[in-house]
């Protein structure tokens, strides 16, 4: 495989707050597999950016009483500061409002439409005589056909998860004014003839590998139903002008611009940073890489048919993407989380109660990979308290504080290995090899319960070493014990650090390794944990307590 990898995350919606659901479906395992490539020394590019257009910015705006632009300013600000805070390390994120994003996304229109793919057809719309505009999408609300719920969007309806046409809602009402005297107006609008493109896109599809197993029959399932072809523009303010004759006053749809934004986020990091976007997206050198997104299973058709469906129908050498890590819901207390509605918990609002770290163990521990994940407070509470207090703090703590009281915070010299190290050695090596297999693999959740299985199999070396009753009689064999264990919490925690950074630094710290860079990835754990390399080295700052959580630590609905 190869060494130089570009991974995406969706891109979050600008309005509203992100919850812990975003986060899992996407942000974080992009972000632990962006780290974890680092580690070994992968080239990586790890790029997300905010998706700004569409109904939903508008009317969020509007809400505010700012106009979109100044909104999204606002908004996109305070996702960096709180993506910041949990530890998300792209290399650049972006904005799908961009200049660069509105040239791309009328160099694919042009593209597509030179090449015969871009149809022009009247679409009947809901239109209101109050407002004086149209009602695409969010803009209206009415009772949905297929359920009755009394408050589907015309987009969708949330209580069934149909998606609707507006013009079929029952009893449509518009969203800003109450309007209920809508007229049906037709407008002219762009269809994206997916359907020229389905056996195309499924010979594609058939040579991508490592996807899981429902992304594949997801993705399979959209492209032999009949595909219809799909409707690219809107009657809008705010978004990507549309520059065609007649389509003045309208932009392309969001979903049509934001994937494109994945190209356009790495043209702006470019620009900033120096580098050479074509060698991630284009022609030749870009095959040379690996590309993996992280998306929500409701993405899957946009990023396995039309967004494939874009780049391949331009007819130029874009790269498309190898493997779509695609998840599951992540729910709280059994129901969907739903910020508008107060259930589930923001981001914001899991920071204020406990630091990243612990809610980035327990949902990449838990990640939603082959079925919805459950949040429960209580378990939460159990599940971090156990791992990270009871077994990764706790062995990074009894072993510094020993090397502190015993060796005078130095790790010591003196003392050979003994059969014990020499049985450590190949267990801790085939556990940290399994380890690198499941990240290079994305199982995120094999990853984490193999990572704590090495921390107990640590704890359990250091219990059964006992060099506090080696002390009295055999201080060369204390020391080596010593050496070995303070080598080991390095091993555990560098193993560790793409899922808690944090925490993960604060054990290489106490162990005297040097922390705030990338900890390469132990290969050589026989030279560490044998080897007395580090010894008459000083033991940096205690490792601090892991905070342990009452079972009702967490406040729901923040
Ligand atoms: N904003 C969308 C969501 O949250 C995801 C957009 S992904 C992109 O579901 F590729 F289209 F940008
Ligand atoms: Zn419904």
């Amino acid at each position: 495989m190869s060494r130089r990898i570009l991974i995406t995350s969706a891109l979050p919606y600008v309005s509203g707050a992100k919850h812990l659901g975003n986060l899992v479906g996407s942000l974080l395992p992009a972000d632990v597999h962006a780290r974890f490539h680092r580690q070994i020394g992968s080239e990586v590019l790890f790029v997300c950016a905010t998706d700004e257009h569409g109904t939903p910015t508008e009317l969020a705006a509007a809400r505010a009483g700012l106009d979109p632009r100044h909104f999204c300013d606002v908004e996109h600000a305070r996702q960096a500061e709180t993506f910041r805070r949990f530890g998300l390390s792209f290399d650049h994120f972006g904005r799908s409002s961009a200049p660069s994003n509105h040239a791309l996304t009328h160099h694919f229109y042009r593209r597509l439409d030179a090449a015969g793919l871009i149809a022009e057809r009247p679409v009947p719309q809901l239109w209101s005589p109050v407002d004086r505009r149209y009602l695409p999408d969010r803009y209206v609300l009415g009772t949905c056909p297929h359920c009755g719920g009394p408050d589907a969007r015309g987009d969708q309806c949330d209580a069934c998860g149909a998606l609707l046409d507006g013009v079929d809602l029952i009893a449509p009402r518009s969203a800003l004014s109450g309007d209920t005297r809508l007229e049906v107006r037709e407008s002219r609008h762009l269809f994206l003839r997916q359907s020229a493109l389905v056996e195309q896109l499924a010979a594609w599809v058939d040579t991508r590998h490592g996807w899981p197993a429902f992304v594949t029959s997801l993705a399979r399932s959209w492209l032999t139903a009949d595909l219809k072809d799909r409707c690219i523009t809107r009657d809008l303010a705010w978004g990507v002008p549309v520059p065609r004759p007649g389509f003045e006053g309208k932009v392309f749809y969001v979903w049509f611009d934001a994937p494109i934004a994945y190209i356009a986020a790495t043209q702006d990091w470019a620009a900033e940073q120096g580098g050479d976007w074509r060698a991630w997206w284009w022609g030749e050198a870009a095959r040379q890489s690996t590309y993996v997104q992280f998306l929500g299973k409701d993405n899957v058709p946009f990023h396995a048919v039309s967004f494939p469906g874009t780049l391949l129908g331009s007819g130029e050498p874009w790269r498309t993407v190898d493997v779509i890590k695609g998840f599951h819901w992540l729910t709280w207390e059994g129901g969907k989380f739903s910020t508008s509605q107060g259930r589930g918990l923001s981001c914001e609002a899991a920071l204020a109660e406990h630091p990243a770290d612990l809610w980035r163990w327990w949902l990449i521990a838990n990640a939603p990979e082959s079925a919805d994940t459950d949040f429960r407070p209580a378990r939460f509470a159990t599940e971090v308290t156990k791992d990270l207090a009871d077994v990764f703090g706790n062995l990074v703590q009894r072993v510094t504080r020993f090397a502190h009281a015993a060796f005078d915070g130095r790790v010591p010299d003196g003392g050979e290995p003994a059969e014990a190290e020499r049985a450590l050695v190949a267990d801790v090596a085939a556990r940290v090899r399994s380890i690198h297999d499941r990240h290079r693999a994305r199982e995120f959740r094999q990853a984490a319960a193999e990572t704590r299985a090495l921390w107990s199999a640590a704890n359990a070396y250091v219990q059964a070493a006992a060099p506090w009753a080696a002390l009295r009689g055999d201080r060369a064999r204390a020391a080596a014990v010593t050496r070995t264990a303070l080598e080991l919490v390095a091993v555990c925690a560098a193993v560790a650090w793409s899922i808690v950074p944090t925490l993960a630094d604060a054990a290489i710290r106490s162990v005297g390794g040097s922390a705030g860079r990338t900890p390469p990835w132990p290969v050589d754990i026989a030279d560490r944990l044998l080897g007395s390399r580090h010894a008459g080295a000083t033991l940096g700052e205690p490792f601090e307590p892991v905070k342990k959580l009452e079972p009702i630590a967490v406040a729901a609905g923040s």
